[in-house]
């Protein structure tokens, strides 16, 4: 089952590099008050050393690397090499030289000799099949005491990016519950508990959480939300290509029109609320 899962959480990502790649500068844009926040927390600073697991297209990565300066080294790490090469052309074009990409699966992945000062993960444990295979070897990359600042997202209702064009689907068609079994995916770590209890199991203490409103998608008109939530394919998409053309045209009409009531001035601003939270290592072995 796992590796099953595991397999498809691979393929889910590699088919999205297209869509990270186009979107590229306005994630950037929209979610870097996520990523210095996550750096705050982490008291990230000139001179550490900083782990970046499942950086996607270089976040927190990048920023890190601009914090710790030239004497710093940020290491970043995601299973899609392709997600990588997005980064490597944005580290090349702000011309940060400390910073090395390597492409490995969180949950086995060895660091090495190196010890990390910090570690940061946004918005990808909840997506990994075992999740405490991932914190295992961060666990073993930290110095004891080390911080490491996760950002998961919270339920659904609060979430609208995620939640809105489900909502309206299931107006057309049955929709899978997300999540409901503990299964990866975005609302995995919903509730902030299970998170906790996922950390404390292996080898963190939980020091403290906040939450963030963050805008991840913006438009000036309701049909370019809908092309950002089409192009970014999946399981959700493929619900929506399985259903005849008059209805996918109705569900796109529907869900333009929705997105309207998050319009602020110009713009359509889509986002959700999302989870900081800061642990450190406990120094002892997971488990021990
Ligand atoms: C939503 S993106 C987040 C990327 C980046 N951290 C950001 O916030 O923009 C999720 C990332 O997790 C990566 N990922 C998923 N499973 C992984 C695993 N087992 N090991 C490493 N990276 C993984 C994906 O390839 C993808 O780049």
């Amino acid at each position: 089952m796992e590796d099953v899962e595991r397999q498809r959480n691979e393929a889910f990502w590699q088919q999205t590099v297209a869509f990270w790649r186009r979107y590229d500068e306005m994630e950037a844009r929209l979610t870097r008050p996520v990523s210095e926040r996550m750096l705050d927390l982490a008291r990230v600073s000139p001179g550490m050393r900083l782990l970046d697991v499942a950086c996607g297209r270089g976040e927190p990565a990048l920023p890190a690397a601009r914090r710790v300066g030239p004497h710093g080294w940020v290491l970043a790490v995601d299973l899609v090499e392709g997600m990588l090469q997005i980064a490597r052309e944005r580290a090349s074009r702000e011309g940060l030289k400390n910073i090395e990409f390597r492409a490995a699966d969180a949950e086995s992945f060895q660091a090495g000799e190196t010890l990390f000062d910090a570690a940061t993960l946004r918005w990808g444990l909840m997506f990994m099949p075992t999740p405490e295979r991932a914190l295992e070897s961060i666990h073993r990359a930290l110095k004891p005491g080390g911080a490491l600042v996760i950002a998961s997202w919270a339920e659904a209702a609060r979430v609208p990016f995620a939640s809105l064009p489900r909502r309206i689907l299931e107006r057309y068609r049955d929709v899978p519950l997300p999540n409901s079994d503990g299964r990866p995916g975005v609302f995995r770590h919903a509730d902030g508990a299970t998170l906790d209890t996922v950390l404390q199991e292996n080898g963190f203490s939980v020091e403290a959480s906040e939450e963030m409103e963050v805008p991840v998608v913006e438009a000036t008109e309701g049909s370019a939300i809908v092309a950002w939530i089409r192009a970014m394919g999946g399981a959700f998409v493929n619900l929506v290509d399985e259903m005849p053309q008059h209805q996918q045209h109705a569900w796109e009409k529907a869900l333009a029109t929705e997105v309207e009531k998050y319009r602020v001035g110009e713009h359509i601003v889509l986002g959700g609320i999302t989870r900081l939270t800061l642990a450190r290592s406990s120094g002892r072995k997971p488990g021990g």
